[in-house]
């Protein structure tokens, strides 16, 4: 994420942390190269638009901890970095609530002209209540209301990605003096419950036309939204064993939508402490250990505190006497995993604090790990990071080369677009559901 500390809270202090200079687009622009040499598909950045917890508590804890504040916008630094890089993929995620399709779908047009058809894009509902004020609204709106809003924000940007321009539309013909084809330009006269939109698309179509969608949410609303919209979906499981559950499940949602079951793929987040011997890498996580702020991880979590009035809930609380309109999925999988007994707030902190994604080892070790994620059906890892640049510089020198060796990994970049690295096809495939729209237009505007 754009930002000092995003997930590891407390780690910016680490000798070895450069995100606190974050601000400086030197540091994005090397870790996006760095990427590059070491053959990543892509590079994503997280997003939220507002402070995480009650609406009229304190700051003091995110500011403190400089957890997502201060932040900047991901999607004008991709810009800069698609011009430093030629293969890299680059993912950012924007929630539906921050900008109105119409202008979204231009901006990302734009990107995915800039870096020819790299980008991705997460789709998020935003589960912030401080978010929802910040753009006009009194409340969050309810969790599931929130993905049928989502659902024809992506009807609106398909209409004008996939629908808006036919192929061939645009000429540059000097010779004619015709720079593009009035008729095969549309309108798309969308009229929907949140949204009026007449068109045209003022961009004229990028290689991918769509951006490949990614999405994060697990709740049942969410994976439906992912079956029908997502073609890559972050998962962060607790253990090969739930990512199973969760992949089969989703996949079946996919084919009943008619589409194949690998046209969405899976990445399971994960988080690495890499050592030489075993020994080097628990000293490693000693370390890094020292830095971790429990009060940024509780902040983070969003559940800790009574959302009404700011004040402290009972760490022994149940987890199922929590009403919240957030997001469901950390709870949905804590529960999963203990089967025991009823998880509780501190059980929840306790996980996202310590365990969550996290594996110490040598890089054959990892490499062992990665083999037992692949086989519960994930299609590939988001390697969160401890450190900037560091993290990833390991990765790549250390990890990298053995899970090469084992054909856990490509050998090389695959040239082209994002779409074109994951899928092998440049624009959203025959069966997805933004396809609808293509050439839709034509004879009714
Ligand atoms: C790996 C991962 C990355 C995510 N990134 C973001 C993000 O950048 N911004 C955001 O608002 N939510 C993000 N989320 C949250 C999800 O989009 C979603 O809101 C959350 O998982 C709750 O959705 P659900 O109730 O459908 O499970 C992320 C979730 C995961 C697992």
């Amino acid at each position: 994420m754009n930002t000092n500390s995003h997930i590891q809270h407390g780690l910016w202090r680490h000798p070895a942390a450069q995100q606190a200079d974050f601000n400086d687009v030197r540091l994005w622009i090397d870790l996006a190269k760095t990427l590059e040499r070491g053959h990543f598909d892509a590079m994503f950045f997280a997003d939220v638009v507002g402070l995480y917890g009650p609406v009229n508590g304190s700051y003091e804890v995110n500011a403190r901890e400089g957890l997502q504040i201060p932040s900047n916008d991901p999607a004008v630094l991709l810009s800069a970095l698609a011009v430093n890089t030629e293969h890299l993929g680059l993912a950012f995620t924007s929630a539906v609530l921050q900008e109105h399709p119409f202008d979204f779908a231009r901006k990302v047009s734009t990107l995915d002209h800039i870096s020819n058809g790299r980008i991705g894009w997460n789709v998020v509902t935003s589960s912030l209540e401080n978010a929802a004020r910040n753009f006009g609204f009194d409340r969050l709106m309810e969790h599931d209301e929130r993905y049928r809003w989502a659902q024809e924000y992506m009807d609106v940007v398909y209409k004008l990605w996939e629908g808006s321009w036919d192929d061939g539309a645009l000429l540059k013909d000097k010779v004619s003096g015709v720079y593009a084809d009035h008729t095969k330009i549309h309108k798309i006269n969308h009229v929907g419950e949140y949204y009026q939109v007449e068109g045209p698309h003022l961009p004229s179509p990028t290689l991918q036309r769509t951006p490949v969608i990614f999405q994060a949410g697990s709740s049942p609303a969410g994976r439906a939204f992912a079956a029908r919209n997502a073609e890559a979906q972050f998962i962060l499981a607790p253990t090969p064993e739930i990512a199973r559950t969760t992949i089969d499940e989703t996949r079946a949602l996919v084919v009943e939508g008619g589409r194949r079951p690998d046209d969405l793929q899976f990445f399971q987040g994960l988080t690495f402490v890499i050592g030489s011997t075993e020994e080097e890498a628990k000293r490693n996580e000693a370390e890094i250990d020292e830095y971790i702020s429990t009060d940024g991880f509780l902040a983070h979590i969003n559940l800790g505190l009574d959302q009404a009035t700011g004040t402290p809930l009972d760490p022994d609380m149940p987890l199922k006497d929590i009403k919240h309109e957030g997001g469901q999925s950390h709870t949905a999988w804590l529960r999963a995993t203990m089967t025991d007994r009823e998880p509780t707030i501190r059980d929840l902190a306790k996980i996202t604090a310590r365990i969550r994604g996290r594996f110490v080892g040598t890089p054959e070790q990892i490499a062992d790990h990665l083999a037992v994620w692949q086989q519960a059906g994930v299609d590939g890892i988001n390697v969160m990071n401890w450190t900037i640049p560091q993290s990833y510089e390991l990765f790549i020198d250390e990890v990298m080369p053995v899970l090469r060796a084992r054909g856990l990994a490509k050998q090389e970049s695959a040239p082209g677009t994002l779409r074109q690295k994951l899928f092998g096809r440049d624009q959203l495939s025959e069966s997805h559901y933004g396809r609808q729209y293509r050439g839709a237009f034509g004879d009714r505007s």
